[in-house]
C-alpha cells in the first residue's frame, strides 16, 4: 500500500470480446501502481482507450475521441493519455505523430508491461510480441464484475481471411495452458461466478499444453465442467473448420454447455467464400450445422455475415440470404465490407457503397425476422435464467437464459447470481419478459 491518494484510470473499450476482458486485466495490471477505475473523464489521471482495428469506422473513432480529449489535457497536462489494443498494434509510432497528446502505445501482447510504462517519463511505445507470456505477468484477477465472467483461453489466428486484420494485430495462435485455465477458473468460481464464456479468435483452434500432451477445446470444456458450481459455460469465437466430432458431441453431453453457438460463415457464395480465404464451402458449413443440430436440437445460431466483399454479385449475394434461409439463424452480426490496410483483399476494387448499404439493408431485415421468430418461439416455454442485475423497473431482475436472450423477471427477491427456472410470458424487440416459477 502507498499513503498517496489513489490516481484514477478511465477506460473505454472498443471492439470484440476480448477487449472487454483485456481492459479488465489491464486495470488491474494498473492497480498494482495504485490506479483505481472511475466512470468519469473529467476527474480522470490517465485515459486509455483499448481500441479495435476490424474495420475503418472502429478505427477512426479513437482518433476523434482523442480528438475530443485535447481541452482535458490542455488543461491538465499531467493527464496521462494511452491508447492500447489493436489499433496501437497496427498503427505504433503513427499515433504519436497523429495525435502528440498521446502518451502512451501498448499492443494487446505487451499489457502486462503497463505498470513500467506509466512510470516512464516521455512517450513510450510497446508493440512487441514478447517471447514471456502476458498471462503469467499478471496480478490476479480482482474486478469482477456478477455472476459471469469472459477467460480467455486461446489468442490470435493463423487463418488470414483475406479481409482480416486480426492474424496481424493479435498474432499467431497461441493457446493457454490447461493448468493455468482450470485455476483461473475455479478462482472465478470461489468468488462467485457461476457462468464462464472462454475466448478466443479461433477458440475452437484451442489446443493447449495439458496432461499427456495438447488437449483440444472439448476436452478443456469436459474438465471444467466438473468445477462444482461453475452452472454454466459459453465459448467464443469459433470456425467452423475447428469444430471436431467430440466439440459437437459435447453440445449433445455437457450439461453445462450452453445452448448458443457463434459459428461465422461471412458468405454463402462459395465464390467468394474461395476469394475470401474462409477454406470451407456453403454446403459444408450447412452439414456441421446439421451434426451440431443432431447432437442438441434446440441450440440456437448465430453468425457474422460481410456484404458486398469484393467481386460480390447478385447472385453471390442471393447464395448468402438463401444459406441465412436454410439455417435460421437466432442473431447475427452483419457488416459492410471494410477494406483493411494490409490484407489481400484491399488490394481489390470496392463495390458501390450504395449497392453495398441496400444489401446489408436486406440481410440485417431478413436476420430480424429469424431473430424476432426466433424469440417469439420462446414465449410459454420454460427456461433458466442467471440474474445479472436488477432491471430499471422496481423489484424486476435481468439476466440471460440459456439461449443468451436477456430476460426481465419481475422478482422482488430475486439478486444477482440466483439461477432460476422462468417462463417466458413476452416478447419485446430485443429481450424477453418472464415469470419466476417457484416450486
Ligand atoms: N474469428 C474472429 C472474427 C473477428 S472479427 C473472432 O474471434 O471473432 C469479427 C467479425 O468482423 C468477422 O467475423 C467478420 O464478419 C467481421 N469483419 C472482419 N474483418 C472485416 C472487414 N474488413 N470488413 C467488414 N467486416 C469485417
Ligand atoms: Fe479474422 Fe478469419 Fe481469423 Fe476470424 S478466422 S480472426 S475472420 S482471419
Ligand atoms: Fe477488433 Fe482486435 Fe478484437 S481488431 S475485433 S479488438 S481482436
Amino acid at each position: 500500500m502507498t499513503d498517496a491518494a489513489p490516481k484514477k484510470l478511465f477506460i473505454k473499450t472498443y471492439g470484440c470480446q476480448m477487449n472487454v476482458y483485456d481492459s479488465q486485466r489491464m486495470a488491474e495490471a494498473l492497480g498494482a501502481k495504485g490506479y483505481v477505475t472511475t466512470e468519469s473523464v473529467d476527474e480522470a489521471d490517465m485515459v486509455l482507450l483499448n481500441t479495435c482495428h476490424i474495420r475503418e469506422k472502429a478505427a477512426e473513432k479513437v482518433y476523434s475521441d482523442l480528438g475530443r480529449l485535447r481541452p482535458l489535457k490542455h488543461a491538465r497536462p499531467d493527464l496521462k493519455i494511452g491508447v492500447a489494443g489493436c489499433v496501437a498494434q497496427a498503427e505504433g509510432a503513427e499515433i504519436l505523430k497523429r495525435m502528440p497528446l498521446v502518451d502512451l502505445v501498448v499492443g494487446p501482447q505487451s499489457y502486462h508491461r503497463l505498470p513500467q510504462m506509466v512510470e516512464a517519463a516521455g512517450k513510450v511505445i510497446d508493440t512487441d510480441f514478447p517471447e514471456e507470456d502476458k498471462f503469467e505477468h499478471l496480478p490476479p484477477r480482482k474486478a469482477l464484475r456478477g455472476p459471469t465472467a469472459f477467460l480467455t483461453v486461446q489468442e490470435g489466428c493463423d487463418k488470414f481471411c483475406a479481409f482480416c486484420v486480426v492474424p496481424y494485430t493479435r498474432g499467431a495462435e497461441v493457446s493457454r495452458p490447461v493448468a493455468r485455465l482450470l485455476a483461473e477458473a475455479r478462482d472465478l468460481v470461489s468468488r462467485g461466478v457461476r457462468e464462464i464464456t472462454f475466448l478466443g479468435q479461433n477458440v475452437n483452434g484451442y489446443h493447449g499444453a495439458g496432461d499427456g500432451g495438447a488437449w483440444s477445446l472439448g476436452r478443456l470444456i469436459r474438465e471444467m465442467a466438473r468445477i462444482e458450481g461453475l452452472e454454466r459455460i459459453r465459448y467464443t469465437t469459433s470456425h467452423p473448420n475447428d469444430m471436431d466430432d467430440d466439440l459437437v458431441a459435447a453440445h449433445g453431453d455437457v450439461p453445462q454447455l450452453m445452448p448458443y453457438l457463434h459459428l461465422p460463415v461471412q458468405s454463402g457464395s462459395d465464390r467468394i467464400l474461395k476469394a475470401m480465404n474462409r477454406k470451407h464451402t456453403a454446403e459444408q458449413y450447412l452439414r456441421l450445422v446439421e451434426r451440431i443440430r443432431a447432437a442438441r436440437p434446440d441450440i440456437l445460431l448465430s453468425s457474422d455475415f460481410i456484404v458486398a466483399f469484393p467481386g460480390e454479385t447478385d447472385a453471390d449475394f442471393e447464395a448468402t440470404l438463401a444459406l441465412i434461409r436454410t439455417v435460421g439463424f437466432g442473431a447475427a452480426f452483419s457488416f459492410r465490407y471494410s477494406a483493411r490496410p494490409g490484407t489481400p483483399a484491399a488490394e481489390k476494387p470496392e463495390l458501390p457503397a450504395e449497392l453495398a448499404d441496400a444489401r446489408l439493408q436486406a440481410l440485417q431485415a431478413l436476420i430480424t425476422t429469424q431473430q424476432r421468430a426466433t424469440q417469439e418461439a420462446m414465449v410459454g416455454r420454460e427456461v433458466s435464467v442467471l440474474y445479472e442485475k436488477p432491471g430499471r423497473l422496481r423489484g424486476q431482475m435481468v439476466g440471460k437464459s440459456d439461449h443468451l436472450h436477456a430476460v426481465h423477471v419481475t422478482d422482488s427477491a430475486g439478486r444477482p447470481g440466483d439461477l432460476v427456472r422462468v417462463r417466458i410470458t413476452a416478447s419485446a424487440p430485443n429481450s424477453l419478459a418472464g415469470e419466476r416459477i417457484t416450486i
